[in-house]
């Protein structure tokens, strides 16, 4: 991105950016597009040595101010470090991101398992929202991005308790986006389908579908994202996620629509 085509979004929201899951991924995107976009930055995630090196690297390209924060976004002390880094800084925009997703049988992942990814992917979402949030709604501006996936629009088996949690951010953001409206602070969700973030042996999901579905990487959905806050509740990012979503949780009756995710997702296992 130049200078040119800056988003604008720190001109509107001011402040620092916290990205969760920065590290990394979709994450790290959104992160090198709103470090371009002027923000300053608050970086959280578990993994030091990336997350260090990523903020040395977005500090000198960009001359922001990036910070670090290594912190397990599950653990049970969230809330009270949340509440230290909104009274140190001013967020003008957040980004939940950091998300897990096991894979496997609903009783074959363990209760703690399922325990952890509600608490990262719901706990810490509800928390930091509302922390960040109620700053942001006070000073009249600011910008909340919930990063859900298109399985939050379905449901899914194999996935079904990330799918749970997915919906659960979805309809977060959906709620804020309206009732928010008027008050300067912007909410949205993003649903992506399958995004090349890893060596992802998920490379033959989606393509079992009754159509070709590419996979995209992790640039076009945060970019996409940033472009698309304040304009709509919700964004799927890209034309063959959004025909897919469109035809898997709109179109068609929702047993039809788990039955052939059910055989991509069985095809990937295998
Ligand atoms: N990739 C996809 O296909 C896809 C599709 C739809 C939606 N999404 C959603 O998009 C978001 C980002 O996905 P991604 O694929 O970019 O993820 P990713 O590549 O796995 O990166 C996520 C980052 O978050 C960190 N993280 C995980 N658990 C954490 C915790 N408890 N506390 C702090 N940091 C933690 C990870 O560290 P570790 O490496 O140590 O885990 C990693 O650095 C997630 O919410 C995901 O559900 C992804």
């Amino acid at each position: 991105m130049r200078d040119s085509e800056k988003l604008g979004l720190h001109a509107r929201y001011g402040g620092y950016a916290l990205v969760t899951g920065a590290a990394r991924g979709i994450g790290r995107a959104f992160a090198t597009y709103l470090a371009a976009d002027g923000f300053d930055l608050l970086l959280v995630d578990r993994e030091a040595e990336d997350t260090q090196a990523l903020a040395e690297e977005l500090r000198t390209g960009h001359g922001i101010d990036a910070r670090p924060i290594i912190c397990d976004l599950a653990d049970a002390d969230l809330r009270s470090k949340a509440q230290e880094w909104v009274d140190a800084y001013e967020v003008g925009l957040l980004v939940n991101n950091a998300g897990v997703s096991p894979l496997d049988p609903f009783f074959d992942i363990s209760l703690d398992a399922h325990v952890a990814t509600l608490d990262l992917n719901c706990r810490a979402t509800l928390v930091l929202t509302y922390l960040a949030g109620k700053k942001m709604a006070a000073r009249g501006r600011g910008g909340i991005i919930v990063v859900s996936s298109a399985s939050g629009m379905s449901g899914s088996p194999y996935f079904c308790h990330y799918a749970a949690t997915k919906g659960y951010g979805l309809n977060l953001a959906a709620g804020l986006w309206s009732e928010l409206q008027g008050s300067g602070v912007d909410a949205m969700a993003v649903c992506p389908g399958m995004t090349d973030t890893k060596p992802v042996q998920d490379r033959n999901l989606g393509n079992d579908l009754p159509f070709y579905v590419p996979l995209t990487g992790p640039e076009p959905v945060a970019l996409g994202a940033l472009r698309a806050l304040g304009k709509q509740p919700v964004l799927v990012p890209t034309w063959a996620d959004r025909m897919s979503a469109g035809l898997l949780s709109k179109l068609l009756p929702r047993g039809w629509t788990l039955s052939i995710m059910k055989k991509s997702i069985e095809k990937m296992r295998r």
